[in-house]
């Protein structure tokens, strides 16, 4: 079997990314973007970022997660510390994360050391969640062989009983990791494939090197 997807062809002709458009921080322009992208994705989930951590297999592994919060000084995700990503974060904390913002035509490549945020903010986050996504955490040891999906319906339903007419406290293996940036690369689709691409590289002394690079 095979397809042949070369017929597949996109002139990107929507925006630029210009010398005036550059701010010296990059956590400014991608705060520019992602407003942006809110006002133009419609439905999409615009906060959906995918992360590639490096596996305790040595392999490179990506998967989506949502950004819940963005500050000067990184980018926060939540998830299940025991999870394969949580492990392999253990083992190496480098980790890349890209938005792809299709609409505008443009991507965002983030590299940067993952930390686990504070209890208390991770605290502060679980009780903002509904109560089916609390249980949720409890119920799923995330990455985990399971025998069958009804073993799930049933930890599900065990955690619901267990908890019933109570707070669901945050469960100690799930919370945040912010995501502290050493280099963002901003990618605008141009016409001839002759891209902009700007990135920022965190020097020694906290500024930022900029750099275009070719397409
Ligand atoms: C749109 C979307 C959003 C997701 N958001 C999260 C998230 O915020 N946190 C999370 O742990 N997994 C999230 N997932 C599931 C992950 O992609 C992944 O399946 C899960 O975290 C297990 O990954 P791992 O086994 O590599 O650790 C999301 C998946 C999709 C498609």
């Amino acid at each position: 079997m095979e397809k042949d997807l070369g017929n597949y062809r996109k002139v990107y002709k929507k925006k630029e990314l210009s010398k005036t458009d550059i701010t010296d921080n990059p956590i400014e322009l991608f705060q520019q973007w992602f407003f942006e992208a809110e006002e133009f994705t419609g439905d999409m989930e615009v906060n959906a970022m995918t992360i590639s951590t490096i596996g305790l297999d040595g392999y490179p592994k990506n998967r989506v997660v949502l950004l819940k919060k963005y500050t000067w000084e990184g980018f926060i995700f939540y998830t299940n510390y025991n999870s394969e990503k949580g492990l392999a974060i253990e083992k190496n904390p480098e980790v890349c994360l890209s938005f792809f913002w299709h609409k505008l035509e443009r991507q965002v490549v983030i590299k940067g050391k993952a930390e686990k945020i504070s209890e208390n903010l991770s605290d502060g986050y679980f009780e903002s969640r509904p109560d089916g996504s609390k249980l949720g955490a409890w119920a799923s040891n995330q990455s985990d062989v399971v025998p069958s999906r009804k073993y799930l319906d049933n930890k599900l339903a065990t955690f619901e009983a267990k908890f019933k007419g109570q707070e669901i406290p945050r469960p100690a293996h799930w919370g945040g990791y912010i995501v502290k940036p050493i280099s963002m690369e901003f990618w605008q689709g141009r016409p001839n494939r002759m891209h902009d691409r700007i990135r920022y590289e965190l020097q020694e002394n906290y500024d930022w090197k900029i750099d275009r690079l070719a397409p």
